[in-house]
């Protein structure tokens, strides 16, 4: 199966981390957040991927190149105004010949592709929208369905006295690529707000698939920061190292600094004498922390670092 991963946006939220680099390329533990997407993907056997892009295209395309290092084939396509999360896709309507993997380019999630893609083709479905509870469902798409999974109604942003499930829109679909006929093309369009509730409104068979493992968006500052305390302390299951100190190439750490995991420090740091780390705290590549420094619950980065 193909994906297309959507990273267009101009990530207002997340500045001033994305004023001079795109969402897609902010690090999580110092590496592009679109690498881990890309290697969730080929673990999954998706190995075409189309990235929609828009704001900021060449440092994602400068970075990531064909695919082949991270194991898949990679194809762009640009916007040259926003079109929106349907938009985009219908701009990369040329690749997209079969059934296919949509997602937003700025979820970090646990979820089981292999099973949402079976699951769709049993229900036979022509959208299968993932679904994963949070605690507090008013700044997302609320998704209603039945027992067997057929979604009955879609709730954006709902008012609290609205609230009839906690379950919300995980950012990543299974489409069938009819449906990319009902999207003009060249326009501003939202899946999310107008073409799933226009399919739902015309008997379509839409279902959800739902989640339970890890998820995150990275949309703002604290997310962004909230993720790397998951990760950091082994609550995803996607990092390995969660509560170690790990160290890469080319540091100097001074015999009398503390460091207390989980603590990451990218290749080529300083850390001087009577520095404490307390973590969760990730250290960019580069980065010095001066002499008597305490760093805790902080992710730091130099900002003008080539990526
Ligand atoms: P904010 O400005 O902070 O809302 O962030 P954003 O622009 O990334 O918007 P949002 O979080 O709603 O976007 C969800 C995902 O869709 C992100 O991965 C965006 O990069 C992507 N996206 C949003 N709008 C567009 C668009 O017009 N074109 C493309 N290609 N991707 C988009």
């Amino acid at each position: 199966m193909k994906a297309v991963i959507l990273v267009g946006g101009e990530g207002t939220r997340l500045r001033p981390l994305t004023c001079n680099r795109p969402k897609a390329m902010v690090p999580v533990l110092n590496t592009p957040f679109l690498e881990h997407v890309i290697h969730h993907l080929a673990r999954h056997q998706v190995r075409e991927i189309v990235l929609a892009m828009g704001h900021l295209a060449q440092p994602i395309e400068g970075y990531l190149g064909d695919g082949s290092r991270f194991g898949v084939r990679l194809s762009y396509v640009v916007e040259e105004a926003p079109l929106g999360t349907a938009g985009a896709i219908k701009n990369a309507e040329k690749y997209l010949d079969d059934t296919f993997l949509a997602l937003n380019g700025d979820i970090f999630a646990d979820l089981d592709i292999t099973a949402m893609a079976s699951f769709h083709r049993q229900c036979r479905a022509k959208v299968t929208i993932a679904l994963t509870p949070v605690d507090d469902p008013t700044q997302y798409g609320l998704v209603e369905t039945d027992e067997r999974g057929r979604i009955l109604r879609f709730v954006e942003k709902p008012s609290p006295e609205e609230i009839t499930t906690n379950r919300v829109n995980a950012g990543t679909y299974v489409i069938e690529p009819d449906v990319l006929a009902q999207i003009p093309p060249g326009t501003n369009v939202s899946i999310e707000r107008e073409t799933f509730p226009r399919l739902l409104a015309s008997g379509e068979p839409v279902y959800a698939y739902p989640s339970s493992g890890y998820w995150m968006d990275t949309g703002t500052p604290e997310k962004y920061l909230q993720l790397h305390r998951d990760l950091l302390s082994g609550r995803s299951g996607y990092y390995p190292l969660a509560g170690e100190v790990v160290t890469g190439e080319g540091c100097h750490i001074h015999p009398s600094a503390q460091i207390r995991g989980p603590v990451v420090i990218g290749s080529n740091c300083t850390i001087d004498r009577d520095v404490r780390i307390i973590g969760p705290v990730v250290i960019g590549n580069g980065c010095t922390v001066l002499e008597g420094a305490l760093v805790g619950d902080s992710v730091i980065w130099l900002s003008l670092i080539h990526i």
